[in-house]
């Protein structure tokens, strides 16, 4: 069972508007022969439309970082599946390990989200992954997991197909020390094993699991060549626009 590749860009809390469409127009020519790889940027809410201008004629998908789960309401500062879906957002990253450990979002407040994101026809790329001392304590499978059964519940298998699962260890994360291949393989067979007992070997083999952490164009064939590594999520590398290409050429 083949997988399309999925690279996908965070670029997190950077660029302005012209930033934005100056990567985009050093992008697109660079990745305008991509067949077999899906490329996916996700743009802080203000570059949204932007991206999405710049991206017309391309294969380039779109997410947002974030969103809140009510589609409307007295919600100071917070913006809605609908209004991501009205942007031309087909993806939206949740559950980053920013958003749990920087901002406070509890397994509870992420299952709402992504059952939000299904419910609005947005695709979730889940982000689950441990934190130092868990790991340094022999933690990792079990918060993978804990993680993945909190953040998934009530979720139909027919939805968790089409998902996205983003294996995202906390300390790796622009820390420059990138996970090892084989602990990055280990924990991506986890969470594919928990897909599988939980919704049938169907659904685990369809469903996407990237890695991300210190992902470079220097190490990403590494990963990529990994069975079980569906692609990657990406921050830093992911800014400059030579630099998120060459990830694309694994
Ligand atoms: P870095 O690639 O900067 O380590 O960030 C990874 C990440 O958090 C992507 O969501």
């Amino acid at each position: 069972m083949s997988r399309r590749p999925l690279i996908a860009a965070n670029w997190k809390m950077h660029k302005t508007c012209q930033e934005a469409r100056t990567f985009m127009a050093e992008l697109l020519p660079k990745i305008a022969d991509l067949k077999e790889v899906d490329v996916l940027v996700c743009p802080p809410y203000t570059l949204i439309s932007t991206v999405d201008q710049c991206r017309e004629g391309s294969k380039v998908l779109l997410g947002a970082q974030n969103m809140y789960h009510e589609n409307k309401g007295a919600f100071t500062g917070e913006v809605a599946p609908q209004m991501l879906k009205d942007l031309n957002c087909e993806f939206v990253i949740i559950g980053h390990s920013e958003r749990r450990w920087v901002f406070g979002e509890t397994d509870e407040t992420i299952n709402k989200k992504v059952h939000a994101a299904i419910a609005n026809g947005l695709i979730p790329v889940l982000c689950v992954g441990e934190k130092l001392d868990e790991r340094e304590k022999n933690l990792t499978d079990q918060v993978i997991l804990n993680q993945m059964e909190k953040n998934l519940a009530g979720v139909s298998e027919d939805f968790i197909s089409g998902m996205v699962i983003a294996y995202e260890p906390v300390w790796a994360i622009g820390t420059g020390k990138n996970a090892t291949t084989k602990d990055a393989k280990d924990a991506i067979a986890l969470i594919r094993e928990f897909v599988h007992s939980k919704f049938g070997q169907e659904v685990a083999e369809k469903v996407r699991i990237l890695y991300g952490g210190s992902v470079k164009p220097e190490n990403v064939k590494t990963y990529m060549e990994q069975e079980g590594i569906d692609g990657a999520l990406v921050g830093g590398a992911s800014l400059e626009a030579d630099s998120f290409a060459k990830l694309t050429r694994f």
